[in-house]
């Protein structure tokens, strides 16, 4: 795999994250009622962990001499005041980051640096899953 096609790969999740930014943001502005006590802590959360994911996976494509997208990933964020909804979108949402940065893991097995960070965005996307999965 050629740097353009990982940096093209980096790039899906760089939008990828942008998208789940913006979709927890959302849905904590949105949650309602009881759930609203645990959910919306939760989703702040998540949003700031997909920036800080955003701004690692960014750090890379600068590293590899690429050009950072600056748009979200066009896949609808579903509107909803519907706890169980958003956590199925957010479910959703962590299930394919995770597969996303899985495969980019496969291609950077040489750039131990590169690989330690997206590693560890790989854990936090698999204990994201764990966690909305129990709360389903
Ligand atoms: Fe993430």
């Amino acid at each position: 795999m050629s740097s353009t096609e990982l940096i093209e790969k980096l790039n899906g999740g760089l939008g990828w994250e942008l998208r789940a930014a913006a979709l927890y943001s959302h849905y904590s502005a949105y949650v309602k009622g009881i759930h609203r006590l645990h959910l919306k802590p939760f989703f702040d959360e998540e949003a700031t962990e997909s920036h800080t994911h955003a701004e690692m996976v960014r750090s890379a494509i600068v590293k590899l001499g690429g050009t950072a997208v600056t748009d979200r990933d066009p896949t609808e964020i579903v509107h909803t005041t519907d706890y169980k909804v958003m956590l199925e979108e957010s479910l959703k949402t962590e299930q394919k980051a995770a597969e996303g940065y899985e495969q980019v893991l496969a291609l950077i097995k040489d750039d131990e640096e590169m690989y330690d960070s997206i590693e560890q965005i790989y854990f936090q996307e698999l204990r994201s899953v764990e966690e909305v999965t129990q709360l389903l």
